[in-house]
């Protein structure tokens, strides 16, 4: 099977090698770090969708991994796997130590948040604004590195506030690199810590895939992928001919249906199951486990509103899921029975959704 992008498939079943090659492959596809929503429950939901997509753990803050309830903040199943954790912090002792918890934890991969830019984090002098301390954000990669065998990872924007991107994202990419990161993670736009809201910092800044790719061509063997609008695979594929890896938010998140396509057109395989009915059975008996557990319908179901957008019933199912779904005693049938409303139909395009 060929892919849409015409790559050579390197076999890379663990994420412990350091071959720039290997780790590029990696990161060719990704869903984004998202807190709140890339739970647990979410990843596993997406692991039935795709096999092949790296799947990233919300952020998880270096005091909460040092002095928090481990277990529950990384605690995960296998089944999720290939997981990259993502941590956020700028002390590289606390991520040293963090990063090898992690990784006792079973992630393949540690990735640091240079990106976020709510005020809590800026208050921890963390995330977006250490765009301006290429210096320690290097200091923390070489740490991390020191500490653990799996590949680490940096998520930054293009630069912050005022700063020139060109100078911004080159004095972080070469520090990282000097620190022997494994990879890079652009989200590309800028971010203003003043004057937005996290949300509008994820849609006002304009993007600029350009620079990333500038920065790919000067540096050809640092694994680059790239984040940011990107809402369709053909619109990941398309990206793919400038650098090594596309990692989606919200497109992923909201139409999860679109996971389907990341295995036949991104890595030239089967899809795991045939289409969003059975992406629905496949997860059933995780669900029926963590039911057993004491777990609510919900936690899974919330993150799977959008899967049958675009179908007649659509909406349907989102309102049996909305409602009974949210009983206490919510089950599998309740799951079934909102699926039921949905036409297995293929509708034309993607304009049914008014039904
Ligand atoms: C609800 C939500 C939570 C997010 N949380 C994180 C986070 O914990 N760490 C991070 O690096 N980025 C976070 N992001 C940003 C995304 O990882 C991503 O960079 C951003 O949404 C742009 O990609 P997209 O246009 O494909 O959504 C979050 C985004 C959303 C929508």
């Amino acid at each position: 099977m060929t892919t849409r992008t015409g790559m050579t498939t390197i076999t890379t079943d663990t994420a412990t090698g350091t071959d720039p090659r290997m780790i590029a492959q990696d990161l060719r596809f990704s869903v984004a770090p998202m807190m709140d929503w890339t739970d647990r429950q979410c990843r596993a939901f997406h692991r039935v969708l795709s096999r092949r997509a790296r799947l990233y753990t919300e952020m998880v803050t270096t005091g909460a991994v040092l002095h928090g309830d481990r277990e529950r903040l990384l605690g995960f199943d296998a089944v999720e796997q290939p997981v990259a954790v993502q941590l956020g912090g700028s002390d590289p002792g606390d991520l040293a130590r963090a990063a090898r918890i992690a990784e006792a934890f079973g992630y393949a991969e540690v990735n640091l948040n240079v990106g976020c830019p709510s005020d809590r984090v800026q208050d921890g002098r963390f995330g977006a604004c250490l765009m301006r301390e290429p210096a320690l954000v290097g200091d923390c990669v070489a740490a991390m590195k020191a500490a653990v065998s799996v590949p680490v990872t940096v998520k930054c924007r293009l630069g912050v506030d005022d700063q020139d991107t060109e100078e911004a994202l080159d004095a972080l990419a070469g520090a990282v690199v000097a620190a022997g990161v494994d990879g890079l993670i652009v989200h590309a736009r800028k971010a203003w810590l003043k004057g937005l809201s996290p949300r509008e910092n994820r849609d006002v800044p304009p993007l600029d895939y350009g620079r990333v790719a500038r920065l790919k061509a000067t540096r050809p063997d640092l694994p680059i992928a790239i984040n940011g609008g990107v809402r369709t695979i053909g619109d990941a594929c398309d990206r793919l001919a400038e650098v090594d890896g596309v990692m989606i938010g919200r497109a992923a998140y909201t139409e999860p249906a679109l996971l389907l396509e990341v295995d036949p057109e991104i890595f030239g395989e089967p899809a795991p199951v045939p289409d969003a009915f059975a992406a629905v059975e496949a997860l059933a008996p995780t669900i029926h486990d963590a039911l057993a557990r004491g777990m609510r319908l919900h936690a899974f179901t919330r993150h799977m509103l959008g899967l049958f957008n675009g179908r007649p019933g659509a909406r349907a199912f989102r309102r049996h899921l909305a409602t009974a779904g949210m009983a206490p005693d919510a089950d599998l049938s309740t799951l079934r029975a909102a699926v039921a409303k949905v036409s297995r139909e293929r509708p034309p395009a993607r304009a049914a959704e008014a039904a």
